[in-house]
């Protein structure tokens, strides 16, 4: 009872205060919990709106039904909403990264950023916050619902869920019959869901467009397309600059979870950054990664030549109908924003080999080079693979070859009738750059300086 009461106060308080913090004295914040304030809580979701707009980016504003029929608000029913959930919170403390990620919707796009604050809900037990994800979409529900109410369209919403979160944003679709505009899914969840039904997960019929970016799917996020199109970045695994971990699900709840994290959390700054706008993430389309490494997928002809990237475009800048579902893209990315590589294509053709070989290739621009290792078979002539380079083809300087098999059971001399390098995905279709008929002996470098200047029209 008493609990209750305190509950009203809070509630009603800020209503009645909403005309001064138009006047930006009190800004409002994220809750936190601790473990001794969660147990002894009687009520589990304490679900809390904040509001950001262009007007009060740095003040944010406790939103709800009554501030919506207070005037002058921030709110503005004819712009577009995006909604910002978060996740699973392992130690009850606040999201540090909304404000960074609401900041940079607003420099994209003048619309309103409401943050669903569920901390209480999605703190500690992890079981416990997967029974709850459904209770706080139903009470998003009931908020979205007054917004129509005043004149804010279904399509015009724009759900961001990171983690758990993402699949909040889905059961919200779930209850609007997918009528929602749009969900972005950054690392959807996976313990618990990957084998969910899709009224439980999010899955593409819960809004007109849904996409997922995939950065920690062996570990916290969900290994399967969620989406109309799913982006895996450098395989959806594990990232660059990320430590591995065997140990990761283990040590979740104690001081190395934010490294741990690392994969997971990707998504958002990948996700942030692009935001940014410094460069474009194309996903290229293909079946799996494997393949993708290989080489086998190196153009976005289901979509017409324009690869979906993440971001703010219109359906990932798909510009085909229908929109596809479940479509899985692959890109590489370097480990600090912006993240953004370019793939080139190497393909080499040696003559047959009598024993097996090991080769090191290396792409230099100025000082930024790539390396790769490649095990040559006696089996194979044709090798295929994917380098993730810093700057575009028409930018490297040197491509380096070594045959690195010091051990006496591997083979000589090796033989390349051709070494050839081509950027992908790539409109203008420009001819590969090669070298041809070389032999490289053992543990002598082979290196050749290409001669081109970029059209960069
Ligand atoms: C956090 O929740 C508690 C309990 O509901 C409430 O007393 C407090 O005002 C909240 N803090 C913020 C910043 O909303
Ligand atoms: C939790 O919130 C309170 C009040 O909002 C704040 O004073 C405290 O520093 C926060 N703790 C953490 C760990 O963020
Ligand atoms: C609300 O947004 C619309 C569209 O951006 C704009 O034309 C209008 O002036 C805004 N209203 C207020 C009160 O700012
Ligand atoms: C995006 O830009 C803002 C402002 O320039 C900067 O503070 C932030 O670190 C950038 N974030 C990323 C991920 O690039």
């Amino acid at each position: 009872m008493i609990l209750l009461c305190v509950l009203m106060v809070c509630i009603t308080s800020p209503v009645a205060g909403v005309e001064e913090r138009q006047g930006d004295d009190e800004c409002a914040d994220i809750n936190n919990t601790t473990w001794r304030g969660y147990r002894q809580q009687r009520l589990k979701l304490q679900v809390q709106y904040l509001l950001l707009t262009r007007g009060n980016v740095d003040c944010a504003q406790t939103f709800n039904q009554e501030s919506l029929a207070k005037q002058p608000s921030y709110f503005n029913a004819s712009r577009p909403t995006k909604v910002i959930v978060h996740g699973y919170r392992a130690l009850g403390s606040k999201p540090s990264w909304v404000k960074e990620l609401a900041g940079a919707l607003l420099r994209a796009q003048d619309v309103n950023v409401l943050v669903v604050d569920w901390v209480y809900g999605a703190s500690f037990a992890y079981n416990l916050v997967v029974e709850n994800y459904k209770e706080v979409a139903l009470q998003i529900s009931v908020l979205i619902n007054q917004l129509q109410k005043h004149g804010c369209k279904l399509e015009s919403f724009h759900f961001i869920g990171i983690s758990l979160g993402a699949h909040v944003a889905g059961f919200v679709g779930t209850l609007f019959e997918g009528k929602i505009g749009r969900i972005t899914g950054l690392d959807p969840a996976g313990p618990m869901f990957k084998g969910a039904d899709t009224y439980d997960r999010l899955d593409p019929s819960d809004a007109q467009f849904v996409e997922a970016i995939h950065t920690d799917s062996d570990y916290f996020g969900i290994s399967i397309p969620v989406g109309h199109v799913d982006f895996f970045l450098n395989g959806g695994k594990d990232q660059t600059g990320c430590a591995r971990s065997r140990f990761a699900s283990i040590f979740v709840y104690f001081p190395v979870y934010g490294y741990v994290i690392c994969d997971h959390m990707r998504a958002l700054h990948v996700y942030m950054s692009t935001l940014n706008g410094s460069c474009l993430l194309k996903g290229i389309p293909c079946s799996s990664y494997e393949d993708f490494l290989k080489g086998h997928c190196v153009d976005c002809d289901v979509f017409r030549g324009t690869c979906p990237a993440i971001g703010l475009s219109g359906n990932s800048g798909i510009a085909i109908s229908p929109i596809p579902k479940e479509q899985k893209l692959f890109l590489l990315t370097t480990s600090s924003p912006p993240f953004c590589v370019h793939h080139i294509l190497l393909k080499l053709e040696v003559s047959p080999l009598g024993k097996s070989a090991e080769v090191e290739v290396t792409l230099r621009t100025e000082d930024l080079g790539t390396e790769q290792r490649l095990r040559l078979q006696t089996s194979t002539t044709v090798y295929r693979m994917v380098l993730a380079h810093p700057v575009a083809l028409c930018e490297i300087d040197s491509i380096k070859l070594k045959n690195t098999g010091a051990r006496f059971y591997r083979q000589g001399d090796i033989h390349f009738n051709s070494v050839c390098l081509s950027e992908f995905p790539s409109l203008r279709r420009e001819e590969p750059l090669c070298v041809n008929n070389i032999n490289i002996r053992r543990g002598a470098p082979w290196s050749h300086d290409f001669v081109q200047v970029c059209d960069f029209f």
